[in-house]
């Protein structure tokens, strides 16, 4: 079975959708309770192949109580995918009351989750650790979001090769622009969230390195690392844009 986190919303919700008609049992984390256990119910009314758990995954509590949930309702655990994710939503991440929340949410708490469940995956040599991380990750372009995307990146390769042979599998799927509550400012052309959670639950299947999807923005991250000069002067006007309308 497999515990999700973020999937609330976004990207989270659209791959609880296609996890639950691919077959897969799922535990479902966020801190919005009623969201979460409506998509629950509604994804399996019998209560039994989905369940709900209200989480923080910056508390340690939380993070622990998750995971007791998902073994007492399931028994095991066999994926933990880790997309619960923020940004700095308003303005420059250094004016920003707390910036490093950002790297609770989207690097801290990953490591703590797959540190919680080791053990049992390594004891049962099987198993699967699916990070969302970014193109961001690829192409920085916001402090704050864009170190915690580079360590998440990091991190999961580096976990990959620590984990190579022993059945537990590491796979990263880095999104560019897709609809969602956190790119709702954003005036960009972006497909939905389905089709990251598409990609989500093909890694399941065939577990990967890291993906980038939608494919587009493989030219993107391909031209930072030939050319980040031409990235340099692409990319700062449309970062000052950005955040004008979101400070506007
Ligand atoms: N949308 C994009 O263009 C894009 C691009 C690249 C990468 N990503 C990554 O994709 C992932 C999902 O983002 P999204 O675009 O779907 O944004 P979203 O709609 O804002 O969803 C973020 C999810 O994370 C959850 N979350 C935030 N803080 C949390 C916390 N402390 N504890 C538990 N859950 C928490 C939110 O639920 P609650 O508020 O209910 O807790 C929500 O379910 C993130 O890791 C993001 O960085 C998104």
């Amino acid at each position: 079975m497999v515990v999700l986190t973020g999937a609330s919303s976004g990207i989270g919700r659209a791959t609880a959708y296609e996890l639950a008609s691919r077959g897969h049992r799922l535990v479902l984390a966020a801190r919005r309770a009623e969201e979460l256990t409506a998509l629950a119910r509604e994804l399996d009314p019998s209560g039994s192949r989905v369940i709900a758990v209200p989480t923080d995954v910056t508390g340690e509590a939380s993070r622990r109580a998750l995971i007791g949930a998902a073994h007492r309702h399931f028994g095991r655990v066999d994926v933990l995918i880790n997309n619960a994710g923020v940004t700095v939503e308003r303005g420059w991440w250094w004016d920003d009351a707390d910036p490093l929340r950002v790297l609770r949410v989207n690097l801290e708490a990953p490591i703590e989750l797959t540190r919680l469940l080791l053990p049992e995956l390594r004891a049962r040599g099987a198993g699967h650790i699916v990070n969302i991380g970014s193109v961001a990750g690829r192409v920085p372009f916001n402090g704050m979001y864009s170190a915690s995307k580079f360590g998440l990146r990091g991190f999961s390769q580096a976990l990959r090769r620590e984990l190579l042979g022993t059945g537990v599998h590491v796979s990263l799927v880095s999104p560019g622009f897709v609809r969602s509550e956190m790119t709702r400012a954003a005036r960009l052309p972006m497909p939905g969230p389905e089709v990251i959670a598409r990609a989500v639950a093909d890694v399941l299947e065939r577990p990967r390195r890291e993906v980038i999807v939608p494919k587009v923005y493989r030219l993107l991250v391909w031209l930072d690392s030939v050319l980040p000069g031409a990235v340099d002067r692409a990319v700062p006007p449309v970062i000052r844009r950005r955040y004008a309308h979101r400070q506007g």
